[in-house]
């Protein structure tokens, strides 16, 4: 029982640590937000979706040499023809832009 309080602790400090040196979202927040408002167009997961969808699949975006935080954090907060276009808070950005880069390890 102790143990798992220490974990607890030890996570949530290693938690803390990496949200001071890189302070550009959760993408387990950033993953269920994609489940929720994504995922109807867009397979979210390292996994193809292989059903056609209408939007590209995460993990070819994330792969693609042009694809920076930067550049995601861009087009999710500018006008879309094609794809509607969200009301993200700032975090829900991040967080969804963290998601979709950790697709790229
Ligand atoms: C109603 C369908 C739909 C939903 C919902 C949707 N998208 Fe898309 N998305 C598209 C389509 C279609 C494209 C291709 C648009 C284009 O190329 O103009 C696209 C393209 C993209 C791209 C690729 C941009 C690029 O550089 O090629 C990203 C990133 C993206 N969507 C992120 C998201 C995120 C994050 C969400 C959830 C918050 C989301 N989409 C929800 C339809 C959708």
């Amino acid at each position: 029982m102790s143990r798992l309080v220490w974990l607890l602790v030890a996570f949530g400090v290693m938690m803390a640590g990496q949200a001071s040196a890189q302070p550009i979202g959760d993408p387990a927040a950033g993953r269920r937000l994609a489940e929720a408002w994504c995922s109807e167009c867009h397979a979210i997961t390292r996994t193809p979706s292989g059903a056609p969808r209408q939007g590209p699949d995460f993990i070819d975006v994330a792969r693609r040499p042009s694809t920076t935080p930067l550049s995601l954090n861009v087009f999710l907060r500018s006008n879309h023809d094609n794809m509607p276009n969200f009301i993200l808070q700032r975090d829900e950005a991040d967080d969804l832009v963290a998601y979709i880069m950790s697709l790229k390890e």
